[in-house]
């Protein structure tokens, strides 16, 4: 198993480019499934998750043709409706490639997701969903068989805004007769770049955004090519490497708008921000304080920043209080950077993280994608060498990870395992 090694407390500063976002590329990457034809992707991240959704692809009879700066999907030949268990288990969200199959297919099998490192992550959301949609749910040994003659718009009132959920709903209803719309839909930016693809393809889809969206459905989807949008997450990540490390940082190709709550909690603490077309710049001269967060749906906190803020405030003078709302599991990286000296106690749902002056290398464990981040984080500014294991965690998100640090100065390597 490889795992990355860090040597703390060397002086990180620079420019960074940010990847294309994995949570807008995985919903589009099931999008492709609608038009039953050519899609040009660019700013595709290449990471694990990427990956995974080209191999379902190819095994339900698509092809994928990476090129330098594009990816070609072709789904024209698709003739398989039953998504790999192996597949499915690897990345829960492959669950979305569902709403792409019926769709267009009116058809799909799947395995039941399961637990996962987080925190369950049920998809109760996304089945009443399809029921409301005239789909057939049959649940058998795990596999879960959906299926339909027709798919007719309906209201559908979502009990909480899923941001998968809200997904699947629209990709199952472009090509729908009538309009479906969406009461308490998620609202964040990548539904929205999800929205422009499907409408660059030729559907109806307006709303995404708002907690209100309606989808027109529309008979055919025509081939399309499309730019996706920046990765928030990694955004937010690299804004608070400079801030932990208390560094000067340009981070291009980022859109401030998309992480407002990030910007806030970091001016907040202390850091300075410009924020201009495209790009942001972070100087962190002074001394950083404590705060308090909740993460929410959007446009609160994001929960996948959580773990990488939390590890910037082991090393801020003072208490800070943080609440996760949206997943019960998600403080286990804390046990980890225990280990280095931070001082967090979990209550349920609370961290209480008090700050320390050093955080010291050790040898820990990724326990989940953001939460090895926030260790690589944490290793920045330790003293000594720090070893993180289970580092397939991060690659499933973030595009040539150890290339970008070490642009930046950071004394990383990978071990190969
Ligand atoms: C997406 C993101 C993930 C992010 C999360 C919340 C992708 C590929 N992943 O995940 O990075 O952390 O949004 O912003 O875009 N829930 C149910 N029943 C359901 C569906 C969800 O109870 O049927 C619960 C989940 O367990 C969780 C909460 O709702 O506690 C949020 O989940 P959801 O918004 O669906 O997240 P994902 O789409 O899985």
């Amino acid at each position: 198993m490889s795992e990355y090694i860090i040597k703390g407390g060397k002086r990180l500063e620079g420019t960074v480019n940010i990847s294309g976002s994995k949570n807008a590329a995985l919903p589009i990457i099931a999008a492709c499934l609608l038009n039953g034809g050519k899609s040009i992707l660019y700013n595709v991240p290449k990471i694990h998750d990427t990956e995974m959704m080209f191999e379902i692809l190819k095994s339900l009879g698509g092809t994928v043709e990476k090129k330098k700066n594009k990816v070609i999907i072709d789904t024209n030949k698709i003739n398989k409706f039953e998504i790999p268990e192996n597949l499915m288990r690897q990345m829960r969200s492959s669950v979305i490639l569902v709403g792409g199959l019926l769709g267009k297919y009116k058809k799909a099998i799947f395995s039941y997701p399961g637990g996962c490192d987080i925190g369950t992550r049920p998809i109760e959301l996304h089945l009443k969903a399809f029921e409301k949609l005239g789909i057939n749910i049959s649940k058998n040994y795990g596999n879960i068989e959906c299926f339909c003659d027709k798919i007719i718009g309906k209201k559908i009132d979502l009990d909480f805004p899923s941001v998968g959920a809200t997904e699947n709903v629209i990709l199952t209803s472009c090509l729908a007769e009538g309009t479906t719309i969406i009461n308490n839909a998620a609202r964040e930016p990548e539904i929205i770049d999800l929205q422009n693809f499907l409408n660059k393809m030729g559907a109806k889809v307006k709303g995404a955004g708002s907690s209100h969206i309606e989808i027109e459905g529309v008979k055919h989807l025509k081939d399309v090519s499309y730019n996706i949008m920046p990765d928030r997450i990694e955004t937010g990540t690299f804004l608070c490497l400079a801030a932990i490390n208390h560094s000067e940082m340009l981070i291009k190709n980022a859109d401030a708008n998309h992480i407002t709550p990030i910007i806030n909690k970091l001016e907040e603490i202390g850091c300075n921000l410009e924020v201009e077309k495209n790009q942001i710049k972070i100087k962190v001269a002074k001394k950083l304080r404590a705060v308090d967060i909740k993460t929410m749906p959007y446009p609160g906190f994001p929960t996948d920043m959580q773990s990488v803020f939390v590890t910037l405030l082991t090393v801020v003078k003072g208490t800070s209080v943080v609440v996760e709302n949206i997943f019960e599991n998600r403080y286990r990286f804390t046990q980890e950077l225990t280990r280095m000296g931070a001082k967090i106690t979990i209550e349920g749902k609370t961290a209480i993280v008090k700050g320390v002056k050093k955080l010291y290398g050790a040898n820990v464990k990724a326990t989940d994608l953001r939460g090895g981040a926030a260790l690589v984080l944490a290793g920045s500014v330790a003293k000594g060498i720090t070893k993180i294991q289970n580092i397939e965690y991060i690659l499933r998100g973030y595009e040539d990870f150890v290339k970008k640090l070490q642009g930046l100065g950071l004394d990383i390597d990978i071990i190969k395992g």
